[in-house]
């Protein structure tokens, strides 16, 4: 089936070919006035739309309708018919990619949180009582409770979810997260190594032992990414190591947590291994902002977990200006950062990590992208997936505007109509 977006108001491509882009140095690609054709689940063209190849006239001579409520589920359609949407001069924008989150777990910590905003301090150790209610939770539970959060992260334009393991901390339980995961995105982390469970206290080379044997051998199969928690009450850097060492000897890409809570040898460990991802970046020195800047190795920021942590915010300023490559992920979990909602980190990350606006789109979008290593999503072009965001508002920069607001009216997911 073929959909027709059109008389869109402001295109953020994400693509600046000359050809596509009116400004020149605009990192949004913007397209002023401008359609979409997507085929299947792919965007086939994108311009100007006056210059929209003839469908509309063709296929509904002077009429321009609204796609349906609800996402077509009619399959006896002929593959060339054509839905039109006529986008009102409203905005569109990349699917957002959230390149970092934990979304396969039991309970919830709402009475850490309350403590922590009366003057407690975040320490990585909270995550032991997520695991102990993850251990307790059956599939059925951990399994609706993540397309739960799927859904609510669609609803707010997210297309893409990177989903960590890392509450179950045993054999059988990070076997269960990584294979619950992998139902739902083949961007799938293995994080046996987010912190060391309370039965190996003190014992932390020995957990690493199960962490790069056995668990790995169980959870590999399910998983694209291994990842550590590189950082003080985690792990060492030597034990870290070991563990990115062992997940590519298996077959597995690098991404890493890393100086979170405190300024570390993360980042350079990460960059010395060509890490997709160092992922929080709150506490960086110059030395590792001049090696993130020469490197293919992505700053992925996670304005809730300063948020919800009452840390200070990252200089995101600082990163672009050294020509760090800059993603947004929402880091959902139940500790440091409990929303799913990519408008909000961005506003976060407008408001008080100095970015732009056109800069933060493109971080949670074409950002997340290169996080994860994908040349298929997180822009709007010939060949991309069709993983579209229509906006109620007539331009992106609502979205940092009116924060906690829900601006979004339409998504498209590989070309179906999912919200
Ligand atoms: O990304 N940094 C480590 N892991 C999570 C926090 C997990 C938790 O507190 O439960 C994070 O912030
Ligand atoms: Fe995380």
């Amino acid at each position: 089936m073929r959909i027709l977006i059109t008389n869109i108001g402001e295109l953020t491509t994400n693509t600046p070919a000359p050809e596509l882009v009116e400004g020149g140095d605009d990192v949004c690609g913007t397209l002023h006035d401008a359609a979409v054709l997507i085929d299947g689940d792919r965007i086939v063209w994108v311009g100007p739309a006056a210059d929209a190849p003839g469908v509309v006239e063709r296929a509904f001579p002077g009429v321009v309708e609204r796609a349906p409520a609800q996402p077509e589920r009619d399959e006896t359609r002929a593959s060339d018919e054509l839905t039109v949407v006529d986008a009102a001069g409203r905005a569109v924008i990349p699917g957002f990619v959230d390149s970092h989150s934990h979304l396969v777990f039991g309970g919830d910590r709402a009475a850490e949180f309350e403590a922590r905003m009366a003057g407690q301090k975040y320490a990585a150790g909270g995550i032991r009582s997520t695991v102990a209610a993850t251990r307790a939770a059956n599939d059925d539970e951990l399994r609706i409770r993540l397309r739960g959060f799927l859904d609510e992260m669609l609803a707010q334009g997210t297309t893409t979810v990177e989903i960590k393991s890392g509450y179950g901390l045993d054999v059988a339980t990070e076997e269960r997260l990584v294979r619950l995961a992998a139902e739902v995105t083949p961007e799938v982390t293995f994080l046996g190594a987010h912190v060391v469970p309370a039965e190996y206290a003190d014992r932390g080379d020995e957990y690493v032992d199960l962490v790069t044997g056995p668990m790995l051998d169980a959870c590999a199969p399910h998983a694209k990414w291994i990842d550590v928690f590189c950082e003080t009450g985690a792990f060492t850097v030597p034990q870290s190591r070991r563990v990115l060492e062992a997940g590519i000897a298996r077959g597995l890409q690098p991404r890493v947590h890393a100086s979170q809570l405190g300024p570390g040898e993360g980042v350079q460990l990460a960059v010395e291994l060509g890490a997709a991802s160092i992922d929080h970046g709150t506490y960086l020195t110059d030395e590792d902002v001049t090696a993130l800047a020469g490197s293919d190795t992505v700053l992925t920021l996670l304005p809730g977990v300063e948020f919800s942590t009452r840390q200070p915010y990252p200089d995101a300023r600082r990163l672009i200006d050294a020509g760090v490559t800059v993603a947004l992920a929402c880091d959902t979990n139940p500790g440091s950062s409990f929303t799913s909602s990519m408008p909000f980190c961005i506003a976060v990350a407008v408001r008080d990590m100095r970015m732009t606006v056109a800069e933060a789109i493109h971080a949670a979008t074409a950002g997340g992208a290169a996080a994860l290593r994908r040349d298929d999503i997180g822009r709007i072009a010939p060949g991309m997936r069709a993983d579209l965001v229509l906006l109620k508002t007539p331009s992106r920069v609502h979205l940092a505007y009116r924060p906690g607001v829900p601006l979004v009216d339409a998504v498209w997911k590989d070309g179906v109509r999912a919200v």
